[in-house]
């Protein structure tokens, strides 16, 4: 490796390893011989950094816990189904100690826009503009979403909700694994029953993976309506994977079958009963 001279030439190597977050106040040097001997290499040894927009709340930092699989998923479940509204849901999510992604983010990104809304979107997992705001979309493919959805009639103010598959950002943008996905998962379904939407858009592969259990692409999940089925709606919700606004932007040649879907998709939220 060549040496490392400048601070500049120190954060882009850091930044290219993947570190972007800081999770503590100030660097160990864990080569000094009086460093503490114990890397947290364990999720119990991670804290997560107090949210910022609840300054009392920064003495009682939350401790992720270190829990087997079936456990993670066990607590998200109970904690999920005892939430009746969004608020209650929301509040079960910040007493959620299960998915390790909590302890590195700076925000959870729960939703935004209008939890009554005909309209419920399904992003993927939050990126650095999400995290530092603590919104779903807000970066530049939110900018590009909020111009799909006008594009037939939906906003956030009025007729749409979002949200994603996993509420914390992966450190350096990586792919959620499955495992949080999965701890996040029961959250997720709850939250399309108690939103109980008319009609569920999946925003690309992972999420339409993940919602509608499938293990094809995006290229076969699009173009298509499926019905999203759960114990607690009444009845399917008509549902369709989208191309995500992240991969239109460095494709635009699909944004015509985007255009296509879109149109599909207001053909059924229009349609008089
Ligand atoms: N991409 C997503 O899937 N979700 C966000 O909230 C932002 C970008």
């Amino acid at each position: 490796m060549d040496a490392l001279d400048t601070p500049g030439e120190i954060l882009r190597w850091h930044i290219d390893a993947g570190v972007d977050e800081c999770i503590g106040e100030s660097p160990v040097n864990r080569y000094l011989t009086d460093a503490p001997k114990t890397i947290p290499a364990t999720l119990s040894n991670i804290v997560a950094p107090p949210e910022p927009q609840k300054a009392s709340a920064a003495a009682t930092p939350q401790r992720i816990e270190v829990m087997a699989q079936p456990e993670v998923v066990q607590q998200a479940c109970d904690l999920a189904q005892a939430a009746k509204t969004v608020e209650e849901l929301r509040a079960a999510l910040d007493a959620f100690t299960g998915c390790a992604l909590k302890a590195t983010a700076t925000n959870t990104v729960f939703a935004d826009g209008n939890p009554k809304a005909p309209v419920m979107l399904i992003g993927e997992a939050p990126g650095a503009d999400e995290d530092r705001q603590g919104l779903p979309f807000v970066g530049a493919s939110g900018q590009l979403l909020d111009r799909m959805l006008a594009s037939i009639g939906l906003s956030r103010a009025e007729n749409a909700y979002i949200t994603n598959v996993v509420f914390w950002r992966p450190p350096g943008n990586r792919n959620p694994t499955t495992g949080e996905i999965a701890a996040c998962l029961p959250f997720v379904e709850r939250h399309i029953e108690i939103v109980d939407p008319q009609v569920l858009i999946l925003l690309g592969g992972s999420s339409a993976k993940t919602i509608l259990a499938r293990s094809e692409g995006i290229t076969r999940l699009r173009g298509k309506w499926f019905e999203y089925e759960s114990a607690g709606l009444s009845r399917p919700v008509p549902t369709r994977a989208l191309f995500h606004p992240a991969y239109l932007l460095r494709t635009p040649g699909h944004k015509r079958l985007a255009w296509r879907d879109l149109l599909e998709i207001s053909d059924v939220i229009n349609k008089k009963p």
